[in-house]
């Protein structure tokens, strides 16, 4: 099963649910190949942000070497699942021609969007990001890889 998580710039959101289902998988030996990318150009080749960064680090994830990469429509026959973010990354992603993206906030979360933290206001409300996402990540794995 390949996972592909996509998010605006691939440098705050989307990192994190890659390093989540990556350590998620580790531990419980699933044989999953993880990826992330943004729908936008501006910031590729760039590490996450800072505060991702730090609430990885915080949790006992490394991203520091992620870099981030512009989502490509060969994406969309290598992947198995496709997963957004917000809604605005699934109309992209559709827009593109990505047949079926989910949305991450299905999986736990009642649809809502992971809020975009590009412009919070520092670190305050990372946490909270990172709750929604991982709670989000193992629940779409239980249910897409456990079964
Ligand atoms: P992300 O956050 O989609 O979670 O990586 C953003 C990063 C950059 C921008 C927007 C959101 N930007 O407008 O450059």
């Amino acid at each position: 099963m390949k996972i592909l998580f996509v998010c605006l710039g691939n440098i705050c959101r989307s990192p994190l649910a890659e390093a989540i289902a990556k350590e998620y998988a580790k531990q419980n030996n699933y044989d999953i190949e993880v990826d992330s990318c943004g729908t936008g150009s501006w910031h590729i080749g760039e590490a996450p942000c800072l505060d991702s960064q730090k609430i990885a680090k915080i949790k006992g994830l490394d991203i520091s070497n992620y870099k981030a990469r512009q989502v490509q429509k060969e994406d969309f026959k290598k992947f198995d699942l496709i997963v957004g973010l917000d809604s605005k990354n699934i109309a992209s992603l559709k827009s593109l021609g990505c047949k079926n993206p989910l949305l991450i906030g299905d999986f736990g979360y009642e649809g809502e969007d992971v809020p975009d933290p590009y412009f919070f206001d520092g670190f305050e409300g990372f946490d909270k990001v990172f709750e929604m996402i991982e709670t989000c990540v193992k629940n779409l794995i239980k249910e897409k890889v456990e079964k």
